[in-house]
């Protein structure tokens, strides 16, 4: 059922490598739901070929762009405007990657060149992006930047490892600039901090599918889905959240403030 909430809207979409990808929820729904975007992805994410079908799809272009080059940004930010016929109204970034996880490297023995990457990967990235944004007046007034978060920014989950570092410097980016673009042109930015959700990302995570089943048996409502995330990013990107900015939102289930369940709590049993 669509409801035309992002009916005249523009935007970019980055992170859509497969069916599964938060991302690639995000465009199905919101090009129900009326908008025009632009798909991107890194180079080297293209060679799948899967986001084609998807650009088929939704009717629209792709534009491959690695997110650490501000060259690549600035190219995607403009082209996208001229393809689109005008200033952006949103931007989704769904990136993330770390190389210390990929490799099985531990938080305590960290490689620090792939530490670096996983910051400019899944953390500067967001930065790059806004301030091209920003400094191109890229954006519309009133637009929306959502990217998407986790926990591990505020508590410990061992096996995140490096990631955690990388969301916690993306949620204070979101702040810090949100401030800037909100004053500029009441431009909002926020963080959504989402349930652990089977994609290539998360499952690239130690212990993964373990951890799945334990927030879904500590979130009063069940884990949130990749689609249910993606509903909830159309609202941000909708007029309906116009005063929301700089938030850390959590779509959990309500994980993030449940101390135990009794499901868990059942489990030490004598
Ligand atoms: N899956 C989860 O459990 C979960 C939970 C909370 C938050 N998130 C976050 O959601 C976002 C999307 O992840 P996902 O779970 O949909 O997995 P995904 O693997 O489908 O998406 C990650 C995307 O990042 C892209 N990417 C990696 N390096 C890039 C680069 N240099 N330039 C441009 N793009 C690059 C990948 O190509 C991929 O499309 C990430 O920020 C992730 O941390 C995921």
């Amino acid at each position: 059922m669509s409801n035309g909430l992002l009916k005249g809207k523009r935007g970019i979409i980055f992170g859509a490598l497969n069916n599964m990808s938060i991302a690639w929820k995000v465009a199905e729904i919101a090009h129900a739901e009326g908008a025009e975007f632009v798909l991107t992805n890194a180079p080297i994410a293209m060679r799948m070929g899967e986001i084609n079908e998807l650009a088929e799809k939704t009717n629209s272009k792709v534009i491959a762009a690695d997110a650490t080059s501000e060259e690549d940004l600035a190219n995607l930010i403009s082209q996208a405007q001229e393809i689109l016929g005008g200033k952006l109204d949103f931007i989704l970034h769904s990136i993330g990657m770390s190389p210390n996880v990929r490799k099985g490297k531990h938080y305590t023995d960290t490689n620090y060149d792939w530490y670096h990457k996983t910051m400019d990967i899944s953390a500067i990235s967001l930065h790059k992006v806004l301030s091209i944004a920003y400094n191109s007046n890229a954006m519309s007034d009133w637009g929306s930047v959502v990217a998407l978060s986790y926990i591990a920014a505020q508590r410990v989950f061992p096996d995140y490892n490096d990631m955690a570092d990388a969301k916690a410097l993306l949620e204070s980016i979101t702040r810090n600039f949100g401030y800037q673009f909100g004053k500029k042109n009441k431009v909002r930015v926020n963080t959504i901090s989402q349930s652990p959700t089977m994609t290539t990302a998360g499952s690239g995570v130690k212990g993964f599918s373990e951890f799945v089943s334990f927030a879904e048996e500590m979130s009063p409502l069940g884990n949130a889905s990749a689609e249910a995330c993606a509903n909830y990013c159309v609202t941000l990107f909708s007029d309906f959240t116009k005063y929301v900015t700089m938030q850390n939102l959590f779509h959990d289930g309500g994980f993030s403030y449940t101390g135990v369940s009794q499901e868990v709590i059942n489990k030490f049993a004598k």
